[in-house]
């Protein structure tokens, strides 16, 4: 799928399928009145017969209008102006997207300006419409035998700008967009992946194509180099699988080496049984995407690099398998982390904080200006926030501000939680320096405590994705997030504030 900007008057648009905004009953868009004087009134009288619903996302087909270059003429119902907002948008771009894939639709011409939501200008409505349709055309079939009989695929998106000059900031806007979709579709294929195929070492060897790609550092810790620095938490949870675990480094370099970097550290453990603590069986297929956060880690510097972003990052992820067998770690076993402290291990199903602490021991050595874990960590997280907003947790509030704000610009939403010391306490261990589980009240809070006790000499934030990393039921599949809020953060500390 090809994006571009251009500046363009739609009745001038050559092109398969014009689209056309319209407000509520019959008011065309602005950027449709003039289509509609070229092609003397005839979208006002097509509208008139009252074939386009009110709901945003509506559609009406126009085949042959004279006065209009284009070859089909497509109505977008956007509704009421003064309601339009964001979720009208994402309303009017899901319904754009299911009639262009009934309608095979090669190349389409789409009203920018009209699309914008207000107050959030073009460079926004042109990285939402291209992140919007690339997510609406992804598949993922590679491992089905019959592919779906290959309808034409959307080659072409222009983004038409009527009598006014493409700004350099659209310009910039639509490049991140495409790399952002292009490492949020790393992260959802990543996440897809069935737990035999994207193993730790699997996802290695993506960090080393990516390494190889983009010209990036990249370097894999073995079992034995972990032994070596004493990552004693990390080796528990990886003990009952047969899959060797890695400790994978990216490093992506597009600025002074002098600047600091943002160390992203991504939960990667491929496959969730709990281990001795063995979860219930029913959606548990669904603990492939327990690898999210390292997707992510991979996606965000896919992104970085294939826009070639004035950031340093370092990636960290972390990952094995968590699995149960003889050799597994047994509840109520006691390791020493990285960092000195010891934990008894209470519940062999609270892994991913486990690999988590050692890797951010392990962050320190890139004397990071922040670092940022991103982790599916707590089914509670998902009972507190549902599927819409990731969990927050900092140590930092002007970090947890950025993140916040880089989250709403991106609609990639997150909501701050408490870190306060109060919820240390349950985190108590009789027999060591603390227990891996505080119990059922505030879950995702007492698994963020635990990993501030890592994080202390750090700038650090906390994203738990549990709710929001993947969709269940028939829309099953990996949602890409929080790649776009990870490039944005990013891009916004660099200065790139739209
Ligand atoms: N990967 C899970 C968290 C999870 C569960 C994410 C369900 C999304 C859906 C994590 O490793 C886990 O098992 N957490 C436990 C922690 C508990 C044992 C303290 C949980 O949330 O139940
Ligand atoms: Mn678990
Ligand atoms: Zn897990």
């Amino acid at each position: 799928m090809q994006f571009s900007i251009r500046t363009l008057a739609a009745e001038k648009a050559r092109t398969g399928c014009l689209v056309l905004a319209v407000n509520a009953g019959e008011n065309l868009a602005r950027g449709a009145l003039n289509a509609d004087k070229a092609a003397e009134g005839a979208l006002r009288r097509a509208l008139a017969r009252g074939d386009l619903a009110e709901k945003a996302g509506a559609t009406l087909l126009l085949q042959g209008v004279a006065g209009l270059a284009a070859e089909r003429v497509l109505l977008l119902r956007l509704g009421e102006r003064a309601k339009y907002d964001v979720a009208a948008f994402q309303g009017a771009l899901r319904g754009l997207a299911v009639v262009l894939k009934t309608l095979g639709a090669k190349d389409v011409v789409l009203p920018l300006a009209d699309l914008a939501v207000a107050g959030r200008g073009l460079p926004w409505a042109v990285r939402m419409t291209v992140l919007g349709l690339r997510e609406a055309f992804y598949t993922f079939d590679q491992l089905k035998t019959q592919k779906k009989p290959s309808a034409p695929a959307l080659a072409s998106v222009t983004l038409a700008i009527a009598g006014a000059p493409v700004t350099l900031q659209a310009q910039a806007a639509l490049k991140e967009a495409v790399a952002t979709a292009d490492g949020a579709d790393l992260a959802r294929t990543l996440g897809n992946l069935p737990p035999n195929l994207c193993t730790p070492s699997y996802l290695a060897d993506e960090a080393r194509k990516l390494a190889k790609q983009y010209k990036l550092g990249v370097e894999v810790l073995e079992r034995k180099d972990m032994e070596r620095i004493g990552m004693g938490a990390l080796l528990a949870v990886t003990r009952g699988s047969h899959q060797p675990p890695k400790l994978i480094v990216l490093r992506y370099a597009g600025t002074a080496k002098s600047k600091k970097p943002l160390v992203l550290v991504g939960k990667g453990i491929t496959f969730d049984t709990g281990g001795i603590s063995l979860k219930p069986a029913p959606e548990m297929d669904e603990m492939k995407f327990d690898m999210s956060g390292a997707g992510s880690v991979l996606g965000a510097i896919r992104a970085f690099a294939g826009m070639r972003a004035p950031v340093n990052v370092v990636g960290v992820i972390p990952t094995c398998e968590n699995m149960p067998g003889g050799a597994a770690t047994r509840p109520g076993d006691i390791v020493t982390t990285m960092s000195g402290q010891t934990v008894e291990i209470l519940n062999t199903d609270a892994e991913g904080r486990l690999i988590l602490c050692d890797a951010l021991t392990y962050a320190q050595r890139f004397d990071p200006e922040a670092v940022v874990d991103i982790a599916t960590l707590t089914g509670a997280c998902v009972i507190a926030l549902g599927h819409v907003a990731t969990g927050l947790f900092a140590n930092d509030q002007k970090l947890a501000d950025d993140i916040s704000a880089a989250g709403d610009d991106a609609w990639d939403r997150v909501w701050q939680m408490p870190l306060w010391e109060d919820y240390q306490e349950q985190l108590r261990s009789n027999f060591a320096d603390m227990a891996n589980i505080g119990g059922r009240p505030a879950g995702s809070i007492t698994a963020a405590s635990y990993l501030a006790r890592f994080a202390r000499k750090l700038k650090w934030a906390h994203l738990d994705i549990a709710g929001t990393a993947w969709r269940s039921g028939r829309e099953k599949g990996s949602t890409g997030r929080p790649v776009p809020l990870l490039v944005r953060f990013a891009l916004r500390k660099a200065g790139r504030k739209s």
